[in-house]
C-alpha cells in the first residue's frame, strides 16, 4: 500500500507485508545492508546487485570512521551521480547510509528499506541522517531524505522482542504528540504490532516534516521525550536502547508537564506506562549523572539573564497534555529534577524506600 503524503513530499512511502522487488530503483543501484538482514532478503528472493555490501551494525559504531570504507567502495565500483543507495537494516543503518548518500559525489538518491519497528515508525522517514561523535549521539548529519521508504513488515518477524519493545516506545510518542490517549493507551496493552499503528506513525510523521523540515518550529515536537531521554540513554552507557530511554523520558515528559500547570495525565496511564517500564529501572540513571548532559543538550541554548546575570540554559522541552496535543515550552534543564525524581521511585518503589 503507498501511503498518501502531502503533496510535493520528498519520499514516496510504502507499507506493505511482504518485500516487493518491484518497489526498487528502476535505474542503476547498489546495496548496503545490515548483515543480519542478508539471509532474509535472500529468503524473499528479493536481488542483490554485484557491488551489494552487508554490514555489521551497531550503535557503538555509528561513527564516521565506519563511513569512509562505504564511500571508498562505491568509489572504486564506481558508482555514478544517477545511482542510488538501498539501505536494508534499522535506524543505525539506515541513519549511517543516508549519511553516506549525502556524502558520496556530495549527494546521491537513496531508498530506506527499514527493518525494525523503530525504524518503520520513525527513524527511517524524515531526511535525518547522522552519525555520532564522542561527545554525543548524532551530532554530525545532513538532512537528506531518502527518495523512497518501504516499510516491510514481514521483515520484523525476525526481530528480538526487546527490539519491538523498543519501537513501540516511539509509537507512543506519536500517540502523546497528538494527544491520542485512547491510542497511547492500547499501545501499552498490547503485545503484538499493529501495521494500522505504523502507518499512522508514518502519516503523521510526513506531514509534520513537510510542513517544517528542518525542525524549526513543528518538527521539535517530535523530539517529545528525547530531551530526558538522550541524557539516561548517554548516562547509562548506551545499555538502553534508544527507544527504552525515550520511554523513560516520555513518561518523565508526562509528570513534567503536570508540574508546569498542564492537566495531569490519569493515575492508570501513568502506573500503566510505568509497568511497562519497569524492568529497566537498573539502568536509569541518577539524577547528577544526567544534569550535565542536560546543558549539553544539542536543543540547549544560552539565554539571557537580566542584567549582571550569567546566561542561562534553556532547552525546548515538549509537554504531552490527555486528550490535546502537546506543546513546547523552554525550560532550565534543572526543570528535570522533579520528574526524575518521580520516575524513579515509579520504576522501583522498593528501591527507593530501601
Ligand atoms: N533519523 C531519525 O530521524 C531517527 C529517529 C529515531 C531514531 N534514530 C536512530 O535510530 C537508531 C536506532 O535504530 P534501531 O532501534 O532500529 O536499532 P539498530 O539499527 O541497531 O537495530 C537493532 C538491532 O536489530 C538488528 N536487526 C535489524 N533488523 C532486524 C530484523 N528484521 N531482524 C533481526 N534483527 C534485526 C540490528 O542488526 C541490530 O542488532 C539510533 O541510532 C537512533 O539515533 C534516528
Amino acid at each position: 500500500m503507498r501511503l498518501a503524503t502531502p503533496p510535493g513530499f520528498a519520499s514516496d512511502v510504502f507499507l506493505i507485508a511482504a518485500p516487493d522487488a518491484a518497489l526498487l530503483p528502476e535505474g542503476p543501484w547498489t546495496l548496503l545492508g545490515d548483515l543480519q538482514m542478508r539471509p532474509a532478503w535472500r529468503a524473499a528472493g528479493l536481488p542483490e546487485p554485484e557491488h551489494a555490501l552487508w554490514v555489521p551494525v551497531s550503535e557503538r559504531e555509528k561513527t564516521l570512521t565506519t563511513v569512509i570504507p562505504w564511500l571508498e567502495h562505491w568509489a572504486r565500483i564506481p558508482l555514478h551521480r544517477e545511482a542510488t543507495v538501498v539501505a536494508v537494516g534499522g535506524g543505525v543503518l539506515t541513519d549511517l547510509a543516508g549519511l553516506a548518500a549525502a556524502l558520496f559525489l556530495r549527494g546521491v538518491a537513496w531508498q530506506a528499506w527499514p527493518t525494525t519497528l523503530l525504524a518503520m515508525a520513525d527513524a527511517g522517514l524524515g531526511g535525518k541522517t547522522g552519525a555520532d561523535l564522542d561527545a554525543g549521539k548524532n551530532l554530525v548529519g545532513a538532512f537528506h531524505a531518502p527518495r523512497r521508504l518501504v516499510a516491510c513488515t514481514d521483515f520484523l518477524a525476525t526481530l528480538p522482542p526487546r527490539h519491538l519493545e523498543n519501537g513501540r516506545w516511539e509509537l507512543v510518542k506519536t500517540a502523546l504528540v497528538l494527544g491520542d490517549l485512547a491510542w497511547a493507551t492500547e499501545l501499552l496493552e498490547d503485545g503484538l504490532v499493529r501495521p494500522l499503528w505504523v502507518e499512522r506513525a508514518l502519516a503523521h510523521k510526513a506531514g509534520v516534516v513537510h510542513r517544517d523540515p528542518r525542525e524549526s518550529g513543528e518538527r521539535r515536537l517530535l523530539n517529545l521525550g528525547h530531551t530526558l531521554g538522550h541524557a539516561l540513554e548517554a548516562a547509562s552507557g548506551y545499555r538502553l536502547l534508544h527507544g527504552e530511554a525515550v520511554g523513560c523520558g516520555l513518561l518523565a515528559s508526562c509528570l513534567l508537564a503536570e508540574t508546569q500547570g498542564a492537566k495531569p495525565f490519569p493515575r492508570e496511564f501513568i502506573e500503566r506506562m510505568a509497568r511497562r517500564l519497569a524492568p529497566l529501572a537498573a539502568e536509569v540513571a541518577p539524577w547528577e549523572a544526567c544534569l550535565p548532559l542536560l546543558h549539553r543538550d544539542k536543543k540547549a541554548r544560552a539565554a539571557q539573564g537580566s542584567a549582571g546575570e550569567l546566561p542561562r540554559t534553556e532547552i525546548h522541552c515538549i509537554l504531552p497534555r490527555p486528550g490535546e496535543p502537546a506543546i513546547q515550552r523552554l525550560l532550565p534543564p534543572e526543570a528535570w529534577a522533579e520528574p526524575h525524581a518521580r520516575l524513579i521511585q515509579l520504576l522501583d518503589p522498593e528501591a527507593v524506600r530501601a
